[in-house]
């Protein structure tokens, strides 16, 4: 038996695959736990497994002082967050697990110590619902320490809770950062799977020999990229950019020949065109980093 009588009493506010996976970690974990969804037949499962139904996000905040909310943005926390509801919250701790913006994130902090919130804390989700409540998944959270320590134990029933510093808007931007990797990561594995897509074998084949090996390959050179950005070049470039830049052409006259679209690996092409153009020729992709952080160029002729 899970049950656990000191377990904190926690609130979900919003039952998405989220949501609902997060309000289920908590359950399975022995908590007390009161649910809000506006689409209230989502809470039923939850409601069959022990979790209180609230009819109200009101009545659902009034009923413990940790409040975690899972909603699909900060545009739907808002109108979620109405004056009544935002009474109910203070001296309560608030935790966003909503996807947002850093802006957003400081915002809505700024405004929950305005109406008297306990603490407020700012999260990132990094996992898909089946990973919450298991090992491999990690939630990023800054904003108000003293809220973090006192119900880390509590969050930590949903994934390794990583903790940021102070600034609210630290775990969106690191989440956004993170994501940014991972967006990179999918849209070139979906370019390599159109750009075989009719070669002998499965696209699965494919992956599984070819693709994953070479990015799990690539991935290794990730810290020593980092480092360059961080320190200059530590020696001569193995890879650099002028080389890249010429196979590049290559890579988007092949995809054109395969019927793929360009739209997606274009713009690397043209960073690295630039990269060279400014004089980071010899460099590593490490060099393209300068480039990224200037203002757009006027596209070269051709
Ligand atoms: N799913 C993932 O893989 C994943 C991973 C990391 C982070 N996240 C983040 O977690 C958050 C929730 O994601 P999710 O997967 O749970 O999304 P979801 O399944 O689409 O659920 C969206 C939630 O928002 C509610 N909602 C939408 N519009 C609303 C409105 N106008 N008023 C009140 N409630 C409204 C929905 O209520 P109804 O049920 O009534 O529609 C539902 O509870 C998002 O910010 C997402 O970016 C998700």
């Amino acid at each position: 038996m899970n049950a656990r009588p000191t377990a904190e009493p926690v609130t979900v506010l919003g039952l998405g695959a989220m949501g609902t996976a997060l309000a289920d970690a908590f359950l399975t974990a022995g908590h007390p736990v009161t649910v809000w969804n506006r689409t209230p037949q989502r809470a039923r499962p939850l409601a069959d497994r022990g979790a209180t139904a609230a009819a109200t996000p009101e009545d659902a905040v009034r009923a413990s002082d940790l409040i975690v909310v899972c909603l699909l943005d900060n545009g739907v926390v808002d109108r979620v967050l109405t004056p009544a509801v935002a009474g109910a919250l203070a001296g309560r701790t608030l935790v966003n697990l909503t996807n947002g913006t850093p802006a957003q994130a400081r915002d809505l902090a700024a405004r929950a110590a305005a109406l008297g919130v306990a603490g407020y804390l700012d999260g990132g989700i990094m996992a898909v619902p089946p990973m919450i409540g298991r090992p491999g998944a990690t939630v990023l959270y800054s904003g108000d320490a003293t809220a973090f320590a006192t119900h880390r134990e509590t969050l930590a029933r949903l994934a390794e809770p990583v903790f940021l510093g102070d600034d609210a808007g630290s775990a969106a931007l690191h989440d956004i950062a993170l994501l940014s990797g991972m967006y990179g990561m999918f849209g070139g594995a979906l370019h390599a799977l159109a750009m075989v897509r009719d070669e002998p074998g499965t696209l699965t084949e494919f992956t599984e020999r070819l693709l994953v090996p070479w990015l799990t390959a690539m991935l290794g050179s990730l810290p020593r990229i980092a480092q360059d950005v961080e320190n200059g070049p530590a020696g001569p470039a193995a890879s650099p950019l002028a080389m890249q830049e010429a196979a590049y052409v290559n890579l988007l006259d092949a995809s054109r020949d395969a019927g793929v679209r360009t739209d997606l690996l274009a713009p690397v092409g043209r960073l690295l065109a630039e990269a060279v153009r400014r004089g980071h020729g010899a460099e590593d992709v490490a060099g393209l980093f300068p480039v990224m952080l200037t203002p757009a160029a006027a596209p070269s002729a051709g």
